[in-house]
């Protein structure tokens, strides 16, 4: 396979390209920045005589970001999904020993290099989409040198695919099998996670946020908030997965500790909406777990829009709720099910997705000064983004100053 450093730079002047309100622009590049951007009639002159690339009047978008996934693990979860269709709850298969704690089984068999390979095949078809940034969180090791092994292989995949990643250290994802059943065994692994993984792993420099799964089948508001003390003892943002299956107050106590994002949220009341805006926290909306869980308690969309807290949408990757390897059908889901508008949905995964994960200076919208992250489209007017699902309208990615087609 061809290395991304080998891959031609996109350095130079993009002209006949359309912007989504129909405005011809064109974009300068140079040393894997956005150098310039602006109508194609006032290219300032150090840009003009530069090598040209033509557009063909296609129309451009920041490069996507999927802002919530889980995409380093082993093993798959098809034989849950067969007891979900015959009738069992996510919170029953969790609890007949399924559910998570079995891909922390298959994810602590495998090995470094068996995790990256698995990995690497999934990523490739979010690159594949215009996928040029994604955040991917531990949570499948639920030990030190497991979650470890997860945050590395994160490292490894941005380094290997050209692709921005932030990595998110999700130890308090469920109470690992060898701490269920002792009688204060929630507790000591929260310890377990405050004081010895989050420190160790954050000083490795494989952590860039902490997020917890908040919820009655794993961890209470007190826990949660222990990690939160942990995470800003250490400098760290914080982010979490809240009210998904219940409404746990986890939005409002993320809010108070300046969350870069809440995600799920499905059962978010109207107090921890008014704590998200006071926060500027994101919600980010996953209607792939979603659909997987055939939840049908839809998050406070109405409420969120007329509050205004800005709204992210992710894909959720995980084997468990959302094997979803497609940013755009989510981007349908969240227009047909949650009833987003099409900009809702599109600043989902470029502008709102970038603040979600704390990268709004170089990500997410097309700026100069921002990475040369885009996405030139075969489609004639953006609302077809969010109308096709199953097909890839990509003519050419950008990413990271590198022009990659539509199968990196
Ligand atoms: O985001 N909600 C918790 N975590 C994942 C599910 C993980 C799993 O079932 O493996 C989620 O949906
Ligand atoms: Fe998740």
């Amino acid at each position: 396979m061809q290395t991304f450093d080998a891959l031609p730079s996109a350095d130079g002047l993009w002209t006949h390209l359309r912007q989504p309100d129909g405005a011809s622009t064109a974009i300068a590049v140079a040393a894997g920045r956005i150098a310039w951007i602006g109508a194609p009639e006032a290219v300032p002159a150090e840009h003009a005589g530069a090598p040209r690339h033509d557009g063909g009047g296609a129309l451009v978008t920041p490069g996507l970001i999927d802002c919530h996934t889980h995409l380093v693990y082993g093993g798959q979860r098809a034989n849950e999904f067969a007891m979900r269709l015959a009738g069992a709850s996510y919170e029953e298969v969790a609890r007949a020993s399924g559910g998570i704690v079995s891909t922390v089984r298959a994810t602590r068999e495998a090995s470094e290099d068996e995790l990256f390979a698995s990995a690497s095949a999934r990523l490739r078809n979010l690159l594949a989409e215009g996928v040029c940034a994604i955040e991917i969180k531990s949570g499948y090791g639920l030990a030190l040198e497991h979650e470890r092994k997860q945050l590395r292989v994160a490292r490894r995949l941005a380094e290997a695919h050209g692709v921005t990643v932030r990595t998110t250290f999700l130890g308090a994802h469920a109470l690992p099998p060898e701490y269920a059943g002792r009688p204060h065994g929630s507790r000591e692994y929260i310890d377990l996670v405050c004081r010895e993984m989050l420190p160790a792993l954050h000083a490795e420099g494989l952590v860039d946020a902490a997020d917890v799964f908040c919820e009655r089948i794993a961890f209470s508001l007190d826990e949660t908030e222990r990690v939160f003390q942990a995470a800003r003892a250490l400098g760290l943002p914080v982010k979490l997965h809240a009210e998904q299956l219940s409404d746990m107050g986890g939005a409002a106590l993320a809010a108070r500790y300046g969350a870069l994002s809440c995600d799920h949220i499905e059962h978010l009341s109207q107090a921890g909406i008014d704590a998200m805006k006071a926060a500027g926290t994101v919600a980010v909306l996953l209607p792939g777990a979603y659909y997987t869980l055939r939840d049908t308690h839809l998050p406070p969309i109405e409420a969120l829009r007329a509050a205004g807290v800005p709204m992210a949408v992710s894909t959720d990757h995980n084997p468990g709720t959302s094997p979803a390897l497609s940013l755009l059908l989510m981007v349908n889901m969240a227009c047909t099910v949650f009833r987003l508008t099409v900009p809702e949905a599109l600043a989902g995964v470029t502008e709102h997705a970038a603040r979600a994960l704390g990268l709004s200076d170089r990500h997410g919208t097309l700026e100069a000064g921002r990475n040369a992250d885009f996405v030139l489209w075969n489609v004639k007017e953006p609302a077809e983004l969010a109308y096709w699902f199953g097909q890839r309208p990509v003519q050419r990615v950008v990413r990271q100053g590198r022009i990659v087609g539509d199968a990196a």
